[in-house]
């Protein structure tokens, strides 16, 4: 891979942003520290004038430039295999699942091919109907409630019933299945930066998962059901397609991935869009909009921040020489405001992607192998929900600004969003 580059990468000491000077120092930190959870762009903004590398933390190099996170996501010369090493050295990260998501091939595609049909936007369609009506029933109530917490009352329902009706768990468990989910998430940050309660949540959401999923498992097998942990059942009983322990990783990532992460992005949405009335507008005039309005918000304030990849060859990038075993840590949401990319990048335009085909793609579901496996379900859900909100286009008012933020890093999100709704 040769990325070529004019700019030097020697670090100037400081950059002047949005919220005025910061040093470079101040902003590795700001970019990691819960502090900064609700604005970490500015942060973002000094690592990518200062260079396309930046030696970080963990020994990682921190890759905030859309030309540089775009090519290593997409070279198999970088593998996601050791995540758990650099940013779990305390536990290994073993008591992480572990799915195909921190799997190279052969193994990573053996285990995506199983489930990969599901979520292909063809897979998807029987279930339009469902996500539309939980979108309607969703908005309808919070105009009648007239002011909700956003993140719970209209953010959460909607991604856990979809992939949890998906996958197959009873409507009596989401309560629960959720609780286990949020600790999994937090334990995705860096050991270093997690408390002892929130290794152990972490810990303990796990094994809560194996064990629910085993008692799932042995269930279906009795009485087969059409959702995917039948499906799963029958590929592992059939052969050596599929281990248990697989099996379980497989079911933990996509319900704690196929919830956690479209919470966010529907949270972050609405608090764009009130902060941004105008656009709201833009799309309460042309629902239409919808679908390309997801990708423009998955760009500005997406909830997947941060990944790692490791070197498996020597190599150069962008006059940085690597070593084989290196890692990087890659800022997807600063590569999403590159200016070198995009125009007016820190700037919310729900017409961006509808305008022109050759906007380049955001890297919030991430490129290459491990893209998202479940960016249909979510392009589906959140269009749902954005379609929603132009129909019915209530009057909406922040209520705290900035909201509480939860300290998560890889997976950013607000703890609470309260709104007034008015129609
Ligand atoms: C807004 C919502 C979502 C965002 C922002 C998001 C983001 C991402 C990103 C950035 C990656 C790639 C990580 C990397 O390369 O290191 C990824 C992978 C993945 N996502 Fe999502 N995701 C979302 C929703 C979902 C949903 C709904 C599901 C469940 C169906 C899901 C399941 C997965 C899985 C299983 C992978 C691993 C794919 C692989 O390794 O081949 N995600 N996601």
């Amino acid at each position: 891979m040769d990325i070529t580059t004019t700019e030097s990468t020697a670090p100037p000491t400081e950059a002047t942003t949005g919220t005025g000077s910061l040093s470079l120092e101040d902003a590795i930190v700001a970019a990691f520290m819960p502090e900064s959870r609700h604005n970490p762009y500015p942060a973002y903004e000094v690592l990518r004038e200062t260079g396309p590398f930046v030696p970080g933390p963990f020994n990682l190099q921190i890759v905030s430039r859309y030309a540089e996170a775009d090519a290593i996501l997409q070279d198999s010369a970088w593998s996601h295999a050791q995540e758990p090493e650099f940013l779990h050295p305390e536990s290994d990260g073993s008591d992480l699942p572990a799915s195909f998501l921190w799997m190279e091939p052969p193994d990573h595609t053996r285990l995506r091919r199983l489930v990969s049909k599901a979520f292909t936007a063809r897979g998807l369609e029987t279930l339009r109907a469902r996500v539309e009506e939980v979108a309607a029933e969703i908005v309808d109530n919070a105009i009648r409630a007239g002011e909700i917490d956003v993140v719970e009352d209209l953010a959460y329902p909607l991604p856990l019933t979809m992939i949890a009706e998906m996958i197959g768990v009873p409507a009596e468990d989401h309560a629960s299945v959720r609780a286990m989910s949020a600790g999994i998430a937090r334990g995705l940050d860096p050991d270093a930066l997690l408390s002892a309660a929130e290794l152990k949540s972490r810990v303990d959401g796990a094994q809560h998962f194996r064990e629910y999923f085993e008692n799932l498992v042995a269930e279906r097998r009795a009485h087969p059901k059409d959702d995917l942990i039948s499906g799963l059942a029958q590929v592992e009983a059939e052969g050596d397609r599929l281990t248990t322990g697989e099996m379980i990783a497989t079911l933990t990532v996509l319900l704690v991935a196929g919830h956690e992460t479209t919470v966010n992005l529907l949270a972050n949405g609405v608090l764009s869009l009130t902060r941004n009335p105008d656009q709201f507008e833009v799309l309460r005039r042309n629902p239409d909009l919808a679908l390309a309005a997801v990708d423009e918000l998955m760009r500005y304030d997406g909830p997947s921040h941060a990944t790692t990849r490791m070197a498996v060859r020597d190599m150069e990038i962008s006059g940085h020489s690597f070593k084989e075993g290196d890692g990087a840590l890659i800022l997807l949401a600063s590569a999403n405001r590159d200016p070198r990319v995009y125009d007016n990048a820190d700037r919310l335009d729900l017409t961006r992607y509808a305008r022109s085909q050759s906007v380049p793609r955001h890297l919030g579901f991430g490129v290459g192998l491990h893209y998202c496996i479940g960016a249909p379900l979510v392009r589906m859900e959140m269009e749902a929900m954005l379609r929603e909100l132009a129909r019915r286009g209530p009057v909406m008012t922040l209520l705290a600004d900035p909201p509480p933020y939860r300290p998560n890093i890889v997976v950013r999100g607000i703890a609470e969003l309260p709104v007034r709704f008015e129609a």
